[in-house]
């Protein structure tokens, strides 16, 4: 029997241990490293129109780039990290990077359907998962990975036009990313629109996750910090 129809159900056996340590301390130390990306990326595209005093004992702007550059580094090596333990974690980790190979399995559009059914009403209470739920993972695929993957690499790609032709990041982003998607300013546009882009999924994502958490009759957002998974009553 495949894995997706053993999933899907009511009937688990609950305490399960799902998020193992090291998904848990990426998973709150990328939060928090998105949180400043966002803030620091919002002035540097949106600088304020004056800061008062000599011109010389100003460094602001300076600083609100080292954050977002430092910020960039830990969500960059947070994102090598959580790849390497997808690899060698349980299969809850690796839910988030095989959803397209999931997709070819009949069974994992029969239970993406039946939670989509739940989540418009259609079925009153939505199926138990360990893991993710299939909506879940193809929006946590198609949305965080892919879309985590694409700040990294059009992020590096402007990081490497600051320090220069001769730098790392010049040779491994900027040279191909800048001719590719237009040079600075479209690297740029397309590196902020991402940001929105990452800041809705995070939006829906929190509204997703307090839902379930008082619907489901399972622990959601506790899961996430003690890495257990159980029933409510
Ligand atoms: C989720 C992650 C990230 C978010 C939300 C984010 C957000 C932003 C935003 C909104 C901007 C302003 C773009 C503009 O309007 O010109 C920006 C610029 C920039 N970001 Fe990011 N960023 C992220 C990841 C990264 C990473 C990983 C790096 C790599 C070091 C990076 C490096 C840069 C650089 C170099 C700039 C341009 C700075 C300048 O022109 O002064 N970003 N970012
Ligand atoms: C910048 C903010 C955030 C981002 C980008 C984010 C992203 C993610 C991602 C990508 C996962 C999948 C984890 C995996 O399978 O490896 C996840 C899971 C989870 N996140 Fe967040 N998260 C954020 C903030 C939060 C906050 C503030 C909460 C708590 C209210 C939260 C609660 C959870 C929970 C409970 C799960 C596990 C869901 C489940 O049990 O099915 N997240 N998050």
């Amino acid at each position: 029997m495949s894995t997706w129809i053993e999933q899907e159900g009511r009937d688990l056996k609950f305490p399960a241990y799902v998020w193992q340590a090291p998904v848990r301390v990426w998973h709150w130390v990328m939060a928090l490293a998105m949180i400043v990306l966002w803030v620091t990326g919002y002035f540097i595209g949106s600088p304020l129109p004056s800061v008062p005093g000599e011109a010389i004992e100003n460094y602001l702007m300076g600083y609100i780039r080292f954050a977002h550059f430092a910020a960039g580094y830990v969500f960059a090596i947070a994102f090598l990290g959580r790849v390497y333990w997808a690899i060698v974690g349980n299969k809850h980790a690796r839910e988030i990077f095989l959803v397209p190979l999931s997709m070819l399995n009949p069974s994992w559009w029969r239970a993406f359907f039946r939670v989509v059914g739940h989540y418009v009403f259609i079925r009153p209470k939505n199926d138990w998962h360990y893991g993710h739920n299939q909506l879940a993972m193809a929006a946590m695929f198609f949305m965080y990975v892919l879309g985590s993957l694409f700040m990294i690499v059009t992020g590096f790609a402007l990081y490497g036009e600051g320090l220069g032709m001769e730098s790392w990041a010049f040779r491994w982003f900027s040279s191909w990313v800048l001719p590719l998607l237009g040079y600075s300013q479209a690297v740029h546009t397309w590196h902020h629109l991402c940001a929105w882009y990452l800041f809705w999924f995070t939006l829906v994502h929190l509204y997703f996750v307090i839902r379930e958490d008082i619907v489901s009759g399972l622990t959601v957002v506790s899961s996430m910090i003690s890495g257990w998974r159980d029933r409510k009553n």
